[in-house]
């Protein structure tokens, strides 16, 4: 099997998951190419050699970003072409479910065979700062996952089923500001000259080139944002102001580090059937991952 894996990333979560899913790929035998979306460029891609392709990308406001949004609609998908999806986020929420709604409708009206869609759990670059400890049992649930899906693509089994109507209107509704969403907040954003160390880090590493230098030393912005944290998630000294969502304390600094947090022994549960507030979401989603992997793997589990 040949499969492309095309995604598209803000903070490197769903460059992590694509390295998984190639990896893992691989080992069942298939050939895998890996192709990250580059905002500036909507070049179409040849994938007649593919058997299969993947769509990646994490969940912007319930929704896709409009950046992979725009670039999957600027391919043409051969007629019976069988594309899954790999989500990512930070909470599980239903409100997250019908993400892909638009990309589905662009699959579906060039008829490729889309049957399968999964959601990995990652932690949030904006909002707040997920504990580690929490992090490393995410992970081991999106490996469990990850063998689930791979089970299910290698056996053609479908799990895609229909999205309720309220969160297929969650997705409508808020699509919309998050489109425009990044270029009308980036009015709004501001580095510190005083903290502000002139790495230039951001500069280099900012997706549409947004980000520039005055003739004084100090950043400027242009209007091309795409809100997707990267300057300021991995500002060294945390000194962007990123408009509406600080004023909410809604930014996060400093990058997970996945290769330190893997190596994290996990010796009790994070999540608990107790779990109250804004991770009561997991419960459910890890009983859904746990039962369909002990249904799949049972000799895994009874050895574990
Ligand atoms: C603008 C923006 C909107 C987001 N909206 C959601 C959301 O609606 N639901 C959610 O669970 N996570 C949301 N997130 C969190 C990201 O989906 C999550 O951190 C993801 O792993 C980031 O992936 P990346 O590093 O590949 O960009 C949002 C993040 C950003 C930057
Ligand atoms: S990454 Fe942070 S410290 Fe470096 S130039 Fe940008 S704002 Fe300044
Ligand atoms: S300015 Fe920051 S948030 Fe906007 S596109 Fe560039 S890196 Fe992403």
């Amino acid at each position: 099997m040949k499969c492309l894996l095309i995604y598209f990333t803000g903070t490197f979560n769903t460059r992590y998951v694509t390295n998984k899913v190639r990896d893992r790929l691989q080992q069942e035998g298939w050939e895998v190419d890996t192709y990250e979306i580059d905002p500036l460029r909507t070049e179409r891609l040849d994938l007649t050699p593919y058997d299969i392709v993947g769509l990646g990308g994490p969940i912007y406001g319930f929704c896709a970003p409009y950046a992979q949004l725009r670039f999957v609609r600027k391919q043409k998908f051969p007629r019976g072409q069988r594309v899954f999806i790999y989500k990512n986020s930070g909470e599980t929420y239903h409100a997250n479910d019908a993400s892909s709604k638009y990309l589905l409708r662009k699959l579906r009206h060039d008829k490729a065979d889309v049957q399968n869609e999964y959601h990995f759990l990652m932690p949030y670059n904006i909002h707040f700062r997920f504990d580690d400890y929490l992090v490393r049992e995410m992970l081991e649930m999106d490996r469990k996952l990850l063998e689930i899906m791979v089970y299910e693509l290698v056996h053609r089994i479908p799990n895609l089923k229909p999205y309720k109507m309220w969160p297929r209107f969650v997705a409508s509704v808020v699509s919309r500001p998050q489109y425009i969403g990044g270029d009308v907040n980036s009015f709004l954003y501001r580095v510190d000259k005083d903290k502000c160390t002139q790495c230039g880090l951001c500069i280099k590493r900012c997706p549409t080139h947004n980000i520039y230098r005055k003739k004084n030393g100090e950043m400027g912005f242009h209007h091309n944002c795409l809100m997707c944290m990267r300057c300021s998630f991995f500002c060294p000294a945390d000194a962007f102001y990123i408009g509406f969502l600080d004023d909410w304390g809604w930014k996060v600094n400093g990058g997970y580090d996945f290769r330190k947090i893997e190596q994290i022994q996990l010796d009790h549960p994070y999540i608990t059937k107790d779990t109250k507030g804004f991770f009561e979401c997991y419960i459910e989603t890890y009983e859904k991952i746990n039962n369909r992997y002990d249904e799949l793997f049972p000799s895994c589990t009874n050895s574990q």
